[in-house]
């Protein structure tokens, strides 16, 4: 017997396909962007933090060559010791790293603009940090190669940033031109603080291996002088706050920076003062990533947002 035309509209349209394993997914990828880009921010800051650890035990040599861990080997083995496990872990995360990013990637392909090219420079980053950290190896810990690292990570983590704030935040206007110059002057200060902090422990003890070598500049002094551009680093965020007190989300960012630059600073001076204990050292470090994602949020909290 014949269909009736009602059995036939209701019925699967010829054209109309189940989706494909490969749609399903990407499907999935696209409706939990949010949620990889905060795994791909937080893997960024996790790897200055495990970062810290291979220095701050002593562990910068662990492996003593690059790409392959030993002359022989790609992999540590039990004469390297548990030096050869941190450093050898810390590079393993890179893939890690690589993974959640390349997702993202795939997950905003499709949309154009600064969404993907963000996502992109965010993965190519990771390579490009495998690779100096491998030259910081070849170069035995050279201070000024070991800073260049640990600044790119925290370019990335801003990068991480500001790739979430497009992706979703307040829609709002720009903010006046006060407040985005104060936003600027704060970010550059920001990035003078870590700068500085990089040459502090550049000269310091805590090169990550004993033998490597130093600045040579007075580590006490280069403290003070770090110590210096926070201070101004703190005026520029309450000047941003003052100048931003009107525009909701500007103030709610600005004054979580805040929060983190006072907790840093206490961090800093407590870590002077006691002959740099490795425990604050490495958490001084977390201050930093968490100090580079602030005074991205607060930079982009200036520009506008549509939905
Ligand atoms: C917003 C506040 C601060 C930020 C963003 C910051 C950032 C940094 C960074 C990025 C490093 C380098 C870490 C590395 O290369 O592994 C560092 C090291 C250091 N900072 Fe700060 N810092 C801040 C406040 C302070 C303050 C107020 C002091 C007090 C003197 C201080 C003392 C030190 C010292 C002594 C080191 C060397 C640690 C070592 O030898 O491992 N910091 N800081």
């Amino acid at each position: 017997m014949g269909m009736t035309s009602t059995e036939r509209s209701t019925g699967p349209s010829p054209s109309a396909k189940t989706p494909s394993a490969k749609d399903r997914v990407l499907a999935w990828l696209r409706a939990h962007v949010f949620g990889l880009a905060i795994a791909n921010l937080v893997a960024n800051v996790g790897i200055v933090v495990t970062g810290a650890v291979v220095r701050l035990t002593g562990s910068g040599l662990g492996c003593p060559t690059w790409p392959k861990c030993t002359d022989e080997s790609y992999v540590a083995h039990e004469a390297l010791g548990v030096h050869g496990v941190i450093e050898f872990g810390n590079r393993m995360l890179t893939y890690v790293l690589a993974t959640i990013a390349i997702t993202v990637v795939v997950a905003v392909w499709n949309r154009r603009g600064v969404i993907r090219n963000l996502a992109i420079t965010i993965a190519c980053g990771v390579p490009l940090q495998g690779v100096i950290g491998g030259i910081t190896v070849l170069t035995d810990l050279n201070p000024y190669v070991v800073a260049l690292h640990l600044l790119l990570s925290m370019a990335m983590v801003g990068l991480c940033v500001w790739l979430l704030d497009e992706l979703r935040s307040p829609v709002r206007d720009a903010a006046p031109r006060s407040v985005r110059v104060a936003a600027l002057v704060t970010f550059a200060l920001g990035w003078v603080t870590l700068w500085l902090g990089t040459v502090v422990t550049g000269s310091g003890p805590h090169s990550g291996d004993l033998d490597s070598r130093r600045t040579g500049l007075d580590p006490a002094l280069m403290s003070h002088i770090h110590a210096y551009a926070v201070y101004a680093l703190v005026a520029a965020t309450l000047i941003t706050l003052w100048l931003g007190r009107k525009h909701a989300y500007v103030r709610r960012v600005t004054i979580v920076l805040l929060v983190i630059e006072l907790a840093q600073g206490l961090i800093g001076w407590v870590q002077y003062l006691t002959d740099l204990p490795v425990v604050l050292v490495g958490f001084h470090m977390l201050g930093a990533a968490l100090i580079s994602a602030g005074i991205a949020r607060v930079l982009v909290s200036t520009r506008a947002h549509t939905a």
